[in-house]
């Protein structure tokens, strides 16, 4: 059942008043807001921490300042600079947004929830946070944070992920929204979740709408929001073929645009159960041998754990690297001119040649 408009209106006026005292009002993304720096900034911290994200943001505005330019670069110079920040499909997202915002919007981001909904990268909460923060629109967010505390203040009973569940948090988000100060407030949702209502051990006697929150009054904090329900998380293995050339080079490969790593370069993996020696000599004509193996390393995506297996091998004998497209041999020296490796990538790179940090294309 929504909230009684009483309680509504008064939730939106003590988050205000919490907001002035301990939101958060000096963000890089704040000042100047424009529609276009509050949409990257929403994409880099949709999975991410905002202290990781400040310097991202900051260098990504300095190479790209507008849409304008962020649509003209080369989706290669878009995902150098996002190599780090991890989930990369937000990075080609990000890119294509961009490109249709210049060609289908003049260069604006539209203020219509659907026509920015429909635009990549872009879901419903993700709107909302532009709409309100950037155009100071009356629409709702409904992040991680947010589910939680409307979950605790509404005592909304079921694992958020449940598109039943999710629909009414979405109904309870509306239903609280002031009709002014839509950035502040939706700010203040934001930095409430974040440092109050927290998952673990909330400050509850801090909390602006501690006083009508059921879960709260009822002494069941913990209970909300509900727990996904139980499913094993797969693991998987895979072999990372660094494979090296009579001088030393190391062969990398683009990956292709969808699956882990889509568009980023790598060495050759081998997936659990595929024979690596067959896939060099058919994919690169490249017969090889071991040289030596080092340790796994656990790499953790959201949905599965991945155990990299480096093996180091040496080209014995190559009738000529087949001509992909998408390979480069590179030598220790200039990493950089590599766009964008996975991180976990680098780290065994660095932990196979610790004191040689970058390598070189050739
Ligand atoms: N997460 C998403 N948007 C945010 C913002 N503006 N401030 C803090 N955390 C956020």
């Amino acid at each position: 059942m929504p909230p009684e408009p009483q309680r509504t209106a008064d939730f939106a006026t003590r988050l205000l008043a919490w907001f002035e005292l301990h939101g958060r009002k000096t963000l890089p993304w704040q000042h100047p807001r424009s529609a276009y720096r509050v949409w990257l900034s929403e994409i880099m911290l949709q999975q991410t921490q905002v202290a990781t994200v400040i310097p991202y943001f900051q260098r990504f505005l300095q190479r790209f300042p507008d849409v304008c330019s962020l649509a003209e670069a080369p989706v290669d110079d878009v995902l150098a600079l996002w190599a780090g920040l991890g989930y990369y499909a937000r990075a080609r997202n990000l890119h294509r947004c961009a490109q249709r915002v210049m060609a289908e919007h003049g260069g604006e981001f539209p203020q219509d929830p659907a026509q920015l909904e429909e635009l990549p990268g872009i879901g419903r909460s993700t709107a909302g946070a532009i709409l309100a923060q950037a155009y100071g629109l009356r629409h709702a967010i409904l992040d991680g944070n947010v589910k939680r505390l409307l979950a605790r203040h509404g005592a909304v009973a079921g694992w958020p992920g449940a598109p039943a569940v999710q629909k009414q948090l979405w109904t309870q988000a509306e239903a609280r929204l002031p009709t002014t100060r839509l950035a502040d407030y939706t700010q203040a949702l934001m930095d409430l979740g974040a440092s109050v209502c927290t998952p673990r051990q909330p400050s509850c006697l801090d909390c602006p709408v501690a006083g009508d929150c059921i879960a709260y009054r009822q002494g069941r904090i913990a209970e909300f929001p509900a727990a996904k329900p139980k499913r094993l998380r797969p693991h998987r293995r895979a072999t990372v073929l660094f494979v090296r050339d009579a001088n030393g080079a190391l062969l990398f490969e683009r990956r292709p645009p969808s699956g882990i790593w889509g568009g980023l370069w790598a060495p050759p993996i081998a997936q659990e159960g595929e024979d690596w020696h067959t896939l060099l000599t058919q994919r690169y004509g490249l017969d090889c041998v071991v040289e030596g193996q080092q340790p796994a390393l656990l790499h953790r995506f959201t949905h599965f754990d991945l155990e990299l297996h480096p093996l180091q091998l040496r080209v014995d004998r190559a009738s000529g690297v087949h001509d992909c497209g998408a390979v480069a041999w590179i030598t220790l020296g200039a990493r950089a001119a590599l766009p964008g490796m996975p991180t976990p990538i680098l780290r065994l790179l660095s932990a196979d040649a610790p004191e040689q940090r970058s390598l070189t294309l050739t």
